[in-house]
């Protein structure tokens, strides 16, 4: 299943996360077996320290080049030197002389460090040396200062998202501006096998003899989300693959909806560590 972007490319709407898959026989074996068993869209970042062992299993899968989406994301960089030598660098790792899609792995406080950094992925856009560019961790008010100077729109904002954190005013926001939104950290490194969200998922599980990991990946496809769940173990990279195709109800997707608590296990991006703030 494909999402159309707003600059017309199809990206698979489900693929492979690779945080905290470590470089080497773990991320190469990883990916390999995910390509192999049908995952066509897989998602790094430089920060991961993972794209070299990412671009060794892509290029021995002997999958054309053009039928794998890959994603990497690069934190802001002060000058546009720093920028280019990174981007070029996961060029080198990925084994490849294009990215799909390119992110800004996280906002820095300073909007116009933002700015300058998007001109700088428009400009590899505009060279083709990526098919789509869009940004992660963009608040409204992240999104809103962006769009002052860009010139191309972001086409994917990947953001925290799962039943304890639902972000339906920021998926609102995201489809009246035709950006499209991206799941990371589907299983709130583990608390959808606990308390409320536990005993919400669960019966829905029951009913199609599915797990709560599938359930959540239905749910958020079913909403329209780019899912990327992480997984280094076979049977459930093959458990969370399965999940794309059920087909849940649309009161089923409001129950899972109503488990929203505003519940962050990640960084808020209003409060990471990443630039100074100004006050
Ligand atoms: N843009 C950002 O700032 C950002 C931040 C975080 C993540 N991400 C991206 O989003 C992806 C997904 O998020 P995530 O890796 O943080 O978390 P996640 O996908 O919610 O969860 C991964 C964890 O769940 C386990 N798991 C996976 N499938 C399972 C299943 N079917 N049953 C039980 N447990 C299962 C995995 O264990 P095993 O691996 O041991 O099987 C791992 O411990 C990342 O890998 C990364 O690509 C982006």
């Amino acid at each position: 299943m494909n999402i159309k972007l707003n600059n017309g490319v199809m990206m698979p709407q489900f693929g492979l996360g690779t945080f905290l898959v470590p470089d080497g026989q773990s991320a190469y074996e990883t990916v390999k077996y995910a390509l192999k068993m049908g995952y066509r869209h897989i998602d790094t970042a430089q920060m991961y320290q993972n794209e070299e062992s990412v671009g060794d299993a892509l290029h021995d899968s002997g999958i054309p080049r053009n039928e794998v989406f890959i994603t990497t994301k690069q934190r802001v960089h002060s000058t546009v030197a720093n920028m280019q030598k990174a981007f070029d660098e996961s060029l080198a790792k990925l084994k490849t002389d294009y990215v799909d899609l390119f992110l800004i792995h996280w906002p820095n406080h300073d909007k116009k460090i933002n700015q300058q950094t998007w001109a700088f992925f428009e400009s590899l856009y505009e060279k083709k040396l990526v098919r789509a560019i869009g940004v992660s961790n963009f608040q409204k008010h992240h999104l809103n200062d962006l769009l002052e100077t860009a010139k191309i729109k972001p086409m994917v904002n990947q953001v925290e998202l799962h039943p304890g954190l639902t972000q339906v005013p920021l998926k609102a926001y995201l489809d009246d501006l035709n950006i499209a939104i991206e799941s990371y950290g589907p299983f709130m490194k583990g608390g959808v096998f606990d308390g409320i969200w536990h005993d919400g998922l669960k019966p829905i599980a029951d009913k199609y003899q599915a797990s709560i990991p599938q359930i959540i990946i239905a749910w958020g496809l079913a909403r329209g989300i780019i899912m990327i769940p992480k997984s280094v173990t076979p049977s459930r990279i093959e458990e969370n693959f399965k999940g794309q195709f059920i087909q849940l109800t649309p009161e089923e997707v409001e129950i899972i909806n109503g488990l929203n608590r505003g519940k962050r296990v990640y960084t808020d991006p209003d409060n990471s560590p990443w630039g100074p703030y100004k006050e």
